[in-house]
C-alpha cells in the first residue's frame, strides 16, 4: 500500500452500478470497518452511522450521554445497549437514510442485533439490511489499532505503518492535527476483544445463520478489501431473500 491517501482507490474501481441498500460491517476492533465505511460512503453516497464516532462525537462536545460513554471506552468496555439503541433510533429517523447507509459498530450485543431486527421495519427497510464481517488476525489488529491516527475535523483515518500522512501528524485533505483514539492503548485493545469475544462474535453467528451475510478477508490492501466487499453486496443483492 502506497502512503498516498488520495491513492485509496474508489470501489467504483469494481465496476459499481448499484445501490448496497442498508448495510452493517461487522468484525473486530481495528479490522477496518470505519475505513472501509468511508470509502462506501464516499462511492454510494449513502452515510455512514458509526455508534463510536457518534459517542466520541458527545464526548468531544461534553453531553451526559459523551461524560456517561468516556470511562466506560476508555477501560474497553461497552456502553449499554439501550443508549446506543436509542443514539440508533434518533439517526435512522434522518432523511438521508431512505437510500441506504452503512452499519458500523453496531449491533455489538446479541440484544443490540434482536433490536434492530425488531426496529427496522418500523424505518421502513428496504431493501433488507445485508451484513459482510470483516476478518483479520488478532497480531495485525494490535499493530493497526496502536498505528492508527485519526484527522481531527474531517475523521479520515490513517496508519503510521501502512497508511501514514505524507507530513507526520498531519491530514493530507485538510492539513489538521491528527489524534490518537484514548482507546487505542494495548490495555483498552485487549479489553475491546474481550468484549468483542464474548458479547460481539455471537452477533456474527446470528447474521451468519441469515443468507444476507458475507466474509471477506480484511488483511489485504485497502484497496482490495473494498473490492471484495462491494463483490459482496453486489451478490448479496442479487440472490433472492
Ligand atoms: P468503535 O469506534 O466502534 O471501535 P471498534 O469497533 O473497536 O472499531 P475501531 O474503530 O477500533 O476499528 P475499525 O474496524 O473501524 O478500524 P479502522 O478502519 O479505524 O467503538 C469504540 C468504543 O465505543 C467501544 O469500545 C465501546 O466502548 C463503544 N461503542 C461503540 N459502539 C458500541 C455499541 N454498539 N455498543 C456498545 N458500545 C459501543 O482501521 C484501524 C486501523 O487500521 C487504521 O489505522 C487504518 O488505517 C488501518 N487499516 C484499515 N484497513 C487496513 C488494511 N486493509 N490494511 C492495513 N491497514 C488497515
Amino acid at each position: 500500500m502506497t502512503s498516498d491517501s488520495a491513492a485509496h482507490h474508489s470501489p467504483a474501481q469494481a465496476g459499481t452500478t448499484f445501490l448496497p441498500g442498508p448495510v452493517l460491517l461487522l468484525g473486530a476492533p481495528g479490522v477496518g470497518k470505519g475505513t472501509q465505511a468511508q470509502l462506501l460512503m464516499a462511492e454510494f453516497g449513502i452515510p455512514q452511522i458509526s455508534t463510536g464516532d457518534i459517542l466520541r462525537g458527545n464526548i468531544a462536545r461534553g453531553t451526559e450521554l459523551g461524560k456517561a460513554a468516556k470511562e466506560l471506552m476508555d477501560k474497553g468496555q461497552l456502553v449499554p445497549d439501550q443508549i446506543v439503541n436509542d443514539m440508533v433510533q434518533a439517526r435512522l429517523d434522518n432523511d438521508d437514510v431512505h437510500a441506504g447507509y452503512i452499519l458500523d459498530g453496531f449491533p455489538r450485543t446479541l440484544a443490540q442485533a434482536t433490536w434492530l431486527d425488531t426496529h427496522l421495519p418500523i424505518f421502513g427497510e428496504t431493501p433488507p439490511l445485508v451484513a459482510v464481517n470483516i476478518r483479520v488476525d488478532e497480531a495485525e489488529l494490535l499493530r493497526r489499532i496502536t498505528g492508527r491516527r485519526t484527522c481531527t475535523v474531517c475523521k479520515h483515518i490513517y496508519n503510521i505503518y501502512s497508511h501514514p500522512p505524507v507530513k507526520p501528524g498531519v491530514c493530507d485533505i485538510d492539513g489538521s492535527t491528527l489524534s490518537q483514539r484514548s482507546d487505542d492503548t494495548e490495555a483498552a485493545f485487549a479489553e475491546r476483544m474481550k468484549a468483542y469475544v464474548s458479547l460481539t462474535a455471537p452477533v456474527i453467528e446470528h447474521y451468519r445463520a441469515s443468507n444476507r451475510f458475507r466474509e471477506v478477508d480484511g488483511a489485504a490492501p485497502v484497496e482490495e478489501v473494498a473490492e471484495s466487499i462491494v463483490s459482496a453486496l453486489k451478490s448479496l443483492r442479487q440472490s433472492k431473500h
